[in-house]
């Protein structure tokens, strides 16, 4: 049966020029480099300049996927953006990176899913490609997460930093069967009883006030490693899969440890799995597309190889995207 397909047709990110390294945390916060690189892998985050905005990091993200897949601003029918740092309550920072590329027709919006966020933008994309609704989306992850730190509270500030990155998916035929290329599924999860083990405590809504990160991350840690192999697993059996059929993992860059632990748990190679959390930090949603980015500039990624995104945060969320690419 011939159906749509998605495919990745370019990529393209974003980091600030600023880095703060751990040795500089130590003159911010009661840390040392050695806790942070021990508890996390992290050595260094970037952080956007007083003036540069969630939407001013997705433009460069969305300019350089645009050139990559070699496709203009007109080309694009809809724009999704994940981010829970928006520029502002509304318009949707989707709208600003619309006006910012030079786009003045289709549709753009927000989604909100923290560090998922990118996994449930995708699932959105995809199923406006399979329905024949859009040829060319563009699809990002973007973060300003060091706006909503408490720069007081040592166990949250020294783990996020900010970035975007951005994926072209454009629309193909596929027969339908595991052997096309592109996304062959996407998984969602989420469980809000678990809303209360990392969240932001102010909102529109409840305090009008933008609020500050609180996260119990021991138990956030724990779900994590559980939910992510689980997701992984999903995604294998619906498309009878096994785990030596993944070419290369791209987890959501949380913390070095829960990235060692899903693999072991999932019996694979740790040099499948792409790490940059050394060197981003936590950036949410922007995560994924920043380390797709990457292994794509380095050649890891060949035609025909079988690709997992996956990730899990506030909310309870978490989800998969299984690509052949
Ligand atoms: O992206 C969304 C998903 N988020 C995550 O997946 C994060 C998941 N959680 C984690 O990555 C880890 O739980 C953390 C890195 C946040 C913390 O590591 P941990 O091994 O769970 O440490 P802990 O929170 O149990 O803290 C151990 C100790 C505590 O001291 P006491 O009570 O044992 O005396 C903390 O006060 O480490 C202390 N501590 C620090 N020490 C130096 C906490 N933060 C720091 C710090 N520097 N920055």
């Amino acid at each position: 049966m011939t159906m749509f397909r998605s495919i990745i047709a370019g990529c393209g990110s974003y980091l600030p020029e600023k880095i703060i390294t751990n040795k500089q945390m130590e003159d911010i916060v009661d840390t040392t480099d050695e806790w942070i690189i021990e508890r996390t892998g992290i050595t260094q985050r970037h952080i956007a300049a007083d003036d540069e905005l969630t939407s001013d990091l997705a433009i460069r993200a969305a300019e350089k996927a645009l050139a990559n897949a070699g496709l203009k601003a007109s080309d694009i029918e809809l724009i999704v953006v994940a981010t829970s740092t928006p520029d502002q309550t509304f318009p949707a920072t989707a709208t600003r990176v619309q006006a910012g590329i030079g786009m003045d027709k289709g549709a753009a919006f927000d989604i909100q899913a923290v560090c998922s966020g990118f996994i449930y933008a995708l699932a959105v994309a995809d199923n406006f490609i399979r329905a024949g609704q859009a040829r060319h989306v563009l699809v990002i992850g973007a973060e300003t997460f060091s706006r909503i730190l408490d720069w007081n509270d040592r166990a949250t500030c020294v783990l996020f930093g900010d970035g975007a990155g951005a994926v072209v998916l454009s629309a193909t035929t596929g027969t339908g069967t595991s052997s096309d290329r592109g996304i062959l599924s996407t998984h969602l999860h989420s469980d809000g009883r678990y809303n209360d083990l990392l969240y932001v405590d102010g909102g529109v809504s409840s305090t009008r006030s933008t609020g500050y990160l609180r996260m119990k991350g021991k138990e956030v840690f724990r779900h994590a490693v559980v939910n992510l192999a689980s997701v992984v697993k999903e995604a294998l059996e619906y498309n009878n899969l096994g785990a030596d059929d993944i070419d290369m993992v791209i987890p959501h860059q949380a913390n070095k440890r829960i990235l060692d632990a899903t693999a072991r748990k999932l019996k694979m190679d740790p040099a499948k799995v792409a790490v940059t959390v050394d060197r981003h930090a936590n950036t949410s949603s922007a995560s994924i597309p920043l380390a797709l980015d990457e292994m794509l500039r380095q050649g890891r990624i060949a035609q025909g190889d079988i690709v997992v995104l996956e990730a899990m945060g506030g909310g309870f969320t978490w989800g998969s995207c299984l690509i052949r690419w």
